[in-house]
């Protein structure tokens, strides 16, 4: 039940949030239910633009493994697209949507640690 409401505020998130913006070359990711790896994609966008900042003994939270950068997911989230959370990678620019969507993405199927 949860999992399922999970999937469609996301599902929701992504049909209205980026269909009515274009900025970006929206990901199909979800849409044609490609898995998202959180080695190979997710793991990235975080070493890429968070973990210098949020690195061991730097800022709350501390987003250096699985566990924790799954446990803050939807903070995460939330931040990304500074929605009632402040914009990371703070001072932004905010990360594109393709990457955001990859996120939203990961969350919907489970967050899984693959
Ligand atoms: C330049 C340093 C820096 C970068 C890069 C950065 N952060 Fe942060 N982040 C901070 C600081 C400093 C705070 C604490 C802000 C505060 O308490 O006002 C914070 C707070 C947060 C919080 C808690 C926000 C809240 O409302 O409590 C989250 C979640 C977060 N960052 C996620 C991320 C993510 C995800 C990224 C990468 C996309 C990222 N951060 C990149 C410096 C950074």
């Amino acid at each position: 039940m949860k999992k399922k409401a999970l999937v469609f505020v996301f599902g929701t998130t992504i049909l209205f949030g980026f269909g009515s913006c274009k900025k970006d070359q929206v990901s199909t990711d979800c849409v044609s239910n490609t898995t998202i790896h959180f080695s190979t994609q997710i793991k990235p966008i975080i070493d890429n633009n968070c973990i210098s900042c949020h690195g061991p003994g730097g800022n709350t939270p501390s987003l250096t493994d699985h566990a924790s950068i799954a446990t803050h997911a939807t903070h995460i989230y939330n931040t990304l697209t500074a929605n009632g959370a402040q914009l990371m990678p703070q001072g932004g620019p905010a990360l594109n949507d393709t990457l955001i969507s990859q996120f939203s993405c990961w969350i919907s199927q489970g967050k899984q640690n693959n």
